[in-house]
């Protein structure tokens, strides 16, 4: 068969089942289009086909016969759209995985607008009724509006050279970004893990033979990790397969039989809290999986209940707290708040999978492409668990389509692809499909809070209790007390974590991990409190708070008109309300601090190199801002070499530290490279200005001096912020350090509107208030905050995880059972930073990507209750519950 793509002609053999995004992404190797959700509903895939927007993943190869197929490579570097460069300019992206899908959907209706209606503005409504089919994990919805209103309107028509806060969104927008899922080797094998079909059940055989004889098969391994052979949820991997494709793989599975002994099993808190209830780790030594990124404390055992001993000892006054608030009830000198705040688990789900190519040579090296977010102790684990040498192994991982907390680690698809790789003597390639990221990628634990909050007559606070019961699946540490112990530090607290255990997939760290559950209840509990003794919200909690940088977060939320001029709560009797909330959070300021930065100057220019990632935070555009700025130049002119494990130490993403470990070294490297610069040409009495040297026989720029200077190269070190940071002089670094006494802090507003006859509640307006210190990229700062406030909204409103309590089969599979946040849920996001506070730390500034999130879903909780006068203590806020709640009341 015969088409044409880009311009070129393309001849095709396409198999029975082939679907049109097989044939461009491996046969026409262009891998610009992404597969996403494999089911038509994300939009990452699509291409325009005779001028019309398309999902490549459901469209029959053979329909492209005769076709003019536009991807989009179709419009390189040298020749770009005006879309693309709009997303540019708008920053209508972060990780880049949305982006080429976005791009084509946006052209199509760019071309469309403007034969109909000249350079007109397209309102937002329109903007998102023809974006409605695509989905931004990381939330960049907020440029994407402005990027196809400007560009419709005109303002990127002419090709002048775009200078984007993002320095590597022109690879993202034409296409060019290379991430896992898109490597690709001669002869290299696909792999895939054959996973339980059962949530409680012991493994007694497994016969591969019949699937290791197939042709094209060329290893199955056993991967299951768990030394009684038991197998405790559906999905969890036992076996891995490496075949010559997609098709072999599938009928391989096919013939593998695998005997179980299937044993009862549970997947619910409440079932699994009861007598009697099946146990998850029935063995007197049990070994979870871990769902927080600290190590496992010591804990006791109940059937599925384990209580970390940790409980005992961390709590402030904890014998005081739990005797008032255990006369609290009767006593008329206290105000009581006493709720159960639920929350579901919520599903990373980044659009690019997790994903693993592992290469072999021989058995002394390994090459390693994977979508991770530590990339350099990743490189260690792998050394450690392959019995290898450091310099043994290389991981490499250029572009990463989003984390969000779920990269982390040596997990099974790199170990699997690894193994399989080897045993094949074959580059493999281990990507899991859509509902494999579902299942195994990882989500933020479901939890339960019971909370009980006292205060005097006069608004002093006097109890703070809660337990809270964390449910990871198979994996424990859901941790959500330690957030509630570092706010309002002031008060007796009585607070305790527990983790019950089910017969479902394990919990991973989620941006803030279990941060916007404890928020969820604290700052509901806080709001209410405020009602029930007639405070102003803002006045109590400035009362009761001893974070240093909130005060003039506070001073700025109090002017914020909306806020302002606020009525009473629920005076509508319209079936539309209207509604205003208000929450707060707060995150630590951890770095890393053996982050180096390597800095080379020679005539080829200013090279930056470090072993890290950017997972769409914008860690290239933050080390390049920072030495452009140092020298005067664009950061365009600054290349930034990242994600290669073999560069010096970088910072993982993880724990909002990458920005803060890579910002101050970076700029101590250029001023070491400007001196030396100095130096080396031998000039009197240099001194730098603008973008040269000024000195007594003139002035040369930077482009001169790098001419005539020698090769310079320095690499600095992040180290500790000083006396003060005992855990920043930590040899090892990899857990880096954090200022406890000075957390960030948020203060966040929401407006909404709920419809009281559907149960629909829609965000309106969000008013992001942050003290993270210095903001570094303003642009992108503000772009991660509109990132965190949109998965803080689906956290409130949409994202439920369900399983099958009668399979153990998780049901919210695909992204079309599990909904996301789209373009049409986008509030209007207004970013105000508070730079001053952190002087004292280098650099002066923190990261914000999880103190972003941490507010949202008690700010729009709150705005339901001002709007209805009905309490929300559940999310998602489904229409089911609203429906409930308003009618009942409170
Ligand atoms: Fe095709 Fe999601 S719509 S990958
Ligand atoms: Fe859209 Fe990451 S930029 S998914």
């Amino acid at each position: 068969m015969k088409t044409t793509i880009n311009g070129q002609s393309f001849e095709f053999e396409p198999q029975p089942e082939e679907t049109a995004i097989a044939i461009i992404r491996e046969k026409a190797q262009l891998t610009g289009t992404k597969l996403a959700c494999g089911a038509g509903v994300c939009g990452a895939c699509t291409i325009l086909v005779d001028g019309k927007p398309m999902t490549a993943c459901l469209l029959p190869a053979h329909s492209l016969e005769g076709k003019k197929i536009k991807t989009v490579e179709a419009h390189p570097a040298n020749d770009l759209h005006p879309v693309q460069r709009a997303f540019m300019a708008h920053d209508g992206l972060q990780c880049g995985f949305c982006t080429p899908g976005f791009i084509n959907e946006s052209i199509a209706f760019y071309e469309q607008w403007r034969r109909e209606h000249g350079k007109t503005e397209p309102s937002k409504a329109q903007v998102a009724y023809a974006m409605s089919g695509h989905l931004c994990r990381c939330g960049a919805y907020t440029g994407i509006y402005k990027a196809i209103q400007r560009a419709c309107a005109g303002d990127f028509d002419e090709t002048a050279q775009i200078v984007s806060p993002r320095v590597e969104a022109i690879e993202k927008v034409t296409g060019q970004a290379k991430y896992t899922v898109d490597i690709q080797y001669e002869s290299m094998l696909e792999g895939k893990l054959l996973g339980s079909r059962y949530a409680n059940a012991k493994i007694l055989s497994i016969d591969m033979e019949a699937a290791l004889a197939m042709p094209g098969v060329e290893a199955v391994i056993d991967v299951l990790e768990d030394k009684h052979r038991v197998v405790r949820f559906v999905g969890q991997p036992i076996l891995a397969i490496a075949a010559i494709d997609e098709q072999t793989l599938h009928e391989a599975i096919q013939k593998i039989n695998i005997q179980y002994d299937i044993r009862p099993f549970v997947t619910n808190m409440a079932e699994a809290l009861q007598p009697g209830a099946p146990q998850v780790y029935p063995e007197s030594k049990k070994v979870p999986p871990n769902a927080s990124e600290g190590p496992i404390p010591p804990g006791k055992w109940e059937g599925n209940l384990r209580t970390p001993f940790i409980n005992h000892f961390l709590s402030k006054r904890k014998g005081k707290a739990q005797a008032i608030y255990s006369k609290a009830a009767n006593d008329p000198a206290l105000h009581l708040v006493e709720r159960t705040y639920k929350t579901s688990g919520q599903t990373h789900t980044a659009l690019e999978p997790h994903a693993a190519v592992a290469c072999w040579e021989g058995n002394e090296k390994l090459i390693v492409h994977v979508s991770t977010q530590v990339i350099a102790p990743l490189a260690r684990a792998i050394a450690k668990h392959f019995k290898l040498k450091k310099e043994q192994v290389e991981v490499f991982s250029e572009f990463v389509g989003g984390a969000f907390g779920a990269k982390q680690g040596l997990t099974i698809e790199i170990k699997s692809a690894i193994a399989l790789s080897r045993h094949a003597q074959k580059p493999v390639r281990l990507a899991y499909d859509r509902m494999e990221e579902m299942v195994l990628g990882g989500y933020r634990p479901f939890t339960q809070t019971e909370l009980a909050l006292a205060v005097d007559k006069s608004g002093q606070p006097k109890a703070l209790v809660a337990k809270i019961y964390g449910n990871s699946g198979v994996a424990v540490q859901s941790q959500v007390a330690p957030w509630l112990r570092f706010t309002y530090t002031g008060m007796p607290k009585a607070l305790e974590d527990f983790d019950v255990v089910t017969n479902a997939p394990g919990a991973r760290p989620f941006r803030a991990p279990s941060g916007p559950a404890a928020f969820w209840a604290l700052e509901s509990a806080i709001d209410e409190m405020a009602h029930k003794i007639g405070m102003d919200p803002i006045a109590l909690r400035r009362k009761w708070d001893n974070n240093e940088i909130r005060p003039p977060l506070y001073d700025w939320a109090e002017k914020i008109p909306a806020w302002a001029n606020r009525g009473p709560v629920n005076t509508s009797n319209e079936r539309f309300k209207k509604g205003i909330g208000l929450a707060i959070g707060n995150w630590f300021n951890i770095y890393h601090n053996a982050t180096k930065i390597e800095l080379t100057a020679s005539h080829k220019g200013l090279v930056a190199k470090t072993a890290a990632q950017d997972m769409g935070n914008g860690l290239r555009s933050v080390i390049a801002k920072a030495i452009a700025e140092e020298f005067g130049i664009s950061p365009l002119e600054v290349k930034v070499e990242i994600g290669q494990s073999g560069y010096v130490e970088g910072p993982g993403s993880t724990g909002s530290r990458a920005t803060n470990s890579v910002y101050p070294t970076a700029i101590e490297a250029a001023q070491k490279v400007k001196r030396q610069l100095i130096s080396a040409i031998g000039v009197k009495n240099g001194r730098w200005e603008g973008a040269g040297i000024r000195h007594e026989g003139g002035y040369l720029p930077l482009a001169l001096v790098l001419q005539q200077a020698p090769s310079i190269r320095v690499t600095t070190k992040r180290g500790s912020n000083g006396w003060f940071d005992i855990m920043g002089k930590m040899p090892s670094g990899e857990l880096g350090a954090s200022l406890i006494l000075k957390m960030t802090g948020a203060v966040y507003i929401a407006e909404v509107v709920v419809d009281t006859l559907l149960g629909n509640i829609k965000v309106t307006k969000v008013w992001a208030g942050l003290g993270v210190g210095k903001i570094t990229n303003p642009v992108l700062a503000k772009s991660q905050v509109y990132g965190g406030v949109i998965q803080g909204m689906g956290y409130a409103l949409y994202e439920e995880r369900q399983i099958d309590p009668t399979t153990g089969t998780l049901l919210s599979f695909g992204l079309e059972d599990y909904r996301i946040p789209g373009i049409g849920d986008t509030p209007e996001i207004d970013v105000h930073f508070y730079e001053g506070g952190f002087e004292q730390v280098k650099g002066e500034a923190c990261g914000l990507s999880e103190l972003s999130k941490l507010p949202v879903a008690a700010a729009i909780g709150n705005a339901v209750f001002h709007a209805t006068g009905w309490r929300p203590t559940e999310i998602p806020m489904r229409p089911h519950l609203v429906l409930e709640g308003v009618g009942d009341g409170e």
